[in-house]
């Protein structure tokens, strides 16, 4: 147990309105936490025993924990989940009966882009037009209970008619119903409810996520979006860490804590991207930061959580509590040990940074040939770069005719002003300019993280059914021996016209940090590049399977073949990866499965790509690699 803290104090939460848990099944506890911290609001109304006990048998069926051996129909060994239809699929009145326990948090899921549908009674093409308008917008996804960013792994089962690549409206591989959680009781029952009935459950917070770990069809949804508190500590007092932290809610987008960062003077380690759920599957998965080449990966900061585990019990979880799953759930990926409701993290003192973005092409003067020595040149200076504290975002384009074009979008050099930023790249300044390319960055000093962040990194387009993406994570000796390698690697896909998106950054463990389950790979990292294939709207199943399949193998292949022993980031990543147990956890999926196995031996939680997930097969409609069919057992 963590000696008590000391508390600075409530700043106020984001989201005032935590509605009137009196009507939710559970009771009010005690705020005391075993990570030193109170229990947020949300976090003291829980199900309990008690709260159980006046209940009738049917209820408890329904409702009880796994400890409680309630239920008839809980059968932790079922082949395959149900789906609505089945005989055993709970009737109407026994969601009624979940939707009063939850306090009238129950949402009977209906596709987002419904309203442009004639089929459905929320048919409106005034509203079809705004969700089509803005569907590559992420705040709309992320404020739906069950939308999902990448529709592809849904099963594209209900696109805005504007996009024009599909003419129905299903429910697909959405969940069927999702609770809007503002309690954990409300956790609790959703994972009882699902785990006693047999039902699929997914978590949803923001529906970021790449592999379509946050939907499933016929799944109970739990979507921890709206789970806003957050709480600054002055002086966290933990087993291995002493110092300033922050507490947030499972609902926190990167935004908000940067923006509460910026109001009480401090840094926090968040994404790059603007509303991904950084107390959510980012921080589980590792999460990489613009901060990361200083202070390391976005789990390693973490130091305790409040989860609620597949048997319905809410538990604390440092260090001390229970080093296991302290150390599985800080890396080991969204969706697969618990719920968690909130993080504690570490966060940093107050830091300037300077912005800087330029681009260079192909043309006058500058060959293909010369273009790829500018880019062999940069990736030289990669170790330099990352190992003074930098962050960089840039794009390798294809334009054609075997032209290309860097774009810096952007370097972010964290602790640097812009003569000390432009001192650190002036030898790849030289470089290019013996080469005959000329760049002129332009680069502008901030002096904390918010601002450079807004400048440096727009809204990212989301909602995308026609492009599918891979990556992988370079270690650094590919910017050394293997450099050539690399630099022709890379080159071989972005002239076959896929591009490349990539962070030069390092993903240290900082010393005296305890270890966690993120992927080893990343601790040797100097490079995570993605890339991409992309389709017509028009194009067939087969035609986009076989595109998928080009990428994972045929692009991909030649990444992997200049550092075997790698692998690649989960989160932003390929759901095809072969050999995912080694591509994503590396060393550490071993003792992973292990603990899977006495943390959730049902698989109450299943995500694609997550630990334990080769014992379940999802069995798409259409072949491609959705979750729009049954999940049963392999
Ligand atoms: C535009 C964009 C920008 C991005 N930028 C970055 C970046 O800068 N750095 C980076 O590292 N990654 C980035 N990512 C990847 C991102 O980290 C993943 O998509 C991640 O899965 C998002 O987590 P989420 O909770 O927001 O999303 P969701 O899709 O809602 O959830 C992702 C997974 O986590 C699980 N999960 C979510 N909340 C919880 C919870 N409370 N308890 C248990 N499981 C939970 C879900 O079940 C699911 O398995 C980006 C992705 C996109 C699309
Ligand atoms: C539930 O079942 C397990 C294993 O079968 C048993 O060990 C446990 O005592 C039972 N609990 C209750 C409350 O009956
Ligand atoms: C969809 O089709 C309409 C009419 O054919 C066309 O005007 C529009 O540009 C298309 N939209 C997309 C996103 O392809
Ligand atoms: C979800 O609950 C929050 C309160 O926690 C409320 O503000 C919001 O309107 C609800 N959203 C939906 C879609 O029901
Ligand atoms: C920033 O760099 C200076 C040296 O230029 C160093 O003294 C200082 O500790 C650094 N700040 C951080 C937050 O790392
Ligand atoms: C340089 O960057 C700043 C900050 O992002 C921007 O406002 C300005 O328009 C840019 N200038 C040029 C010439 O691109
Ligand atoms: C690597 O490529 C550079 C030019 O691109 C060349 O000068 C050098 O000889 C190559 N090194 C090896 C080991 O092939
Ligand atoms: C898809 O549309 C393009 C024109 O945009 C056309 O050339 C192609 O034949 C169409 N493909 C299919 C499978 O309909
Ligand atoms: C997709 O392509 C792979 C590899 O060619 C093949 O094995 C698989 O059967 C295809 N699936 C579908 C649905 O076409």
């Amino acid at each position: 147990m963590a000696p008590h803290s000391l508390i600075a104090g409530l700043f106020g939460t984001l989201l005032l309105a935590i509605p009137t848990q009196a009507s939710i099944l559970g009771q009010r506890v005690s705020d005391a936490s075993e990570a030193g911290v109170p229990l947020f609001k949300s976090e003291t109304f829980q199900l309990t025993e008690k709260s159980l006990r006046s209940l009738k048998h049917s209820q408890k069926e329904l409702f009880g924990f796994q400890s409680d051996n309630a239920s008839a129909n809980a059968d932790g060994s079922a082949k395959c989940r149900l789906l609505p239809g089945d005989k055993a699929w709970p009737s109407e009145s026994t969601w009624s009966e979940l939707d009063r326990a939850l306090g009238g948090a129950l949402i009977k899921t209906v596709p987002l882009a419904a309203s442009c549908y004639p089929s459905w009674p929320e048919y409106d093409s005034a509203k079809c037009t705004t969700v089509g308008d803005d569907w590559e917008v992420s705040y709309m996804h992320a404020a739906d209970p069950a939308s999902i960013m990448w529709p592809l792994f849904e099963g594209r089962s209900c696109l805005p008619t504007s996009m024009n690549t599909s003419s129905t409206c299903t429910i697909g591989g959405y969940s069927s119903y999702a609770v809007n959680v503002s309690s954990v009781a409300q956790i609790q029952l959703a994972v009882n409810f699902a785990r006693n009935s047999n039902i699929r459950l997914v978590v949803k917070n923001t529906g970021h996520d790449f592999n379509g770990k946050s939907t499933g069809a016929g799944a109970l949804g739990v979507w921890t979006h709206n789970l806003k508190e957050i709480e600054y500590i002055e002086n966290y007092n933990g087993a291995s860490y002493k110092g300033a932290a922050v507490k947030m809610g499972a609902g926190i987008q990167a935004f908000e804590i940067y923006e509460k960062a910026e109001e009480l003077g401090f840094t926090a380690i968040g994404g790059e991207g603007k509303t991904v759920g950084v107390a959510g599957g980012y921080v589980l998965g590792g999460g990489h930061s613009p901060m990361s080449s200083m202070y390391g990966l976005a789990a390693d900061q973490v130091l305790a959580l409040e989860v609620v585990l597949a048997d319905g019990t809410f538990t604390t979880v440092t260090e001390e509590t229970d080093p296991d799953l302290f150390w599985a759930i800080r890396g080991g990926g969204g969706g697969t040990f618990g719920v968690v409701t909130s993080v504690i993290s570490r966060v940093y003192p107050k830091v300037g940074v300077t912005v800087s973005t330029f681009t260079f092409t192909t043309g006058t003067g500058v060959s293909a040939d010369t273009f790829w020595e500018g880019v062999r040149a940069y990736f030289s200076y990669f170790a330099r770069f990352a190992d003074a504290g930098t962050y960089a975002y840039f794009w390798i384009l294809n334009l054609g005719d075997d032209s290309y074009e860097f774009m810096m979008n952007p370097f972010f050099a964290v602790n640097h002003t812009v003569a000390e930023f432009t001192a650190l790249i002036e030898p790849w300044v030289n470089d290019l300019e013996a080469l005959g390319i000329t760049v002129t960055p332009n680069s502008t000093y901030y002096d904390s993280f918010l601002p450079g962040w807004e400048a440096g990194f727009p809204l990212e387009e989301i909602g995308l059914v026609t492009m599918m993406t891979g990556s992988r994570l370079f270690p650094r000796e590919n910017f050394d021996a293997k450099l050539n390698e690399t630099v022709e690697a890379v080159r071989t896909t972005v002239g076959l016209g896929h591009s490349l998106l990539a962070f030069n950054m390092k993903t240290e463990l900082q010393d005296g940090f305890p270890d966690n389950s993120a992927n080893p790979a990343f601790r040797e990292s100097l490079m995570h590049a993605i890339t991409s294939t992309t389709w017509d709207s028009n194009s067939t199943t087969a035609e986009i399977n076989s595109t998928i399949y080009d990428l994972t193998y045929n692009v991909l292949d030649k990444w992997r073949a200049t550092c075997p022993e790698s692998g690649a980031y989960m989160s932003e990543s390929d759901i095809l990866e072969p050999n995912f147990q080694q591509a994503f956890y590396g060393t550490n999926y071993a003792r992973l499965f292990k603990l899977k196995q006495r943390y959730d031996p049902d698989g109450v939680f299943y995500a694609p790509t997550g630990v334990g997930s080769e014992y379940w097969n999802v069995e798409s409609l259409d072949g491609l690699p959705d979750q729009n069919g049954r999940l049963c057992r392999v």
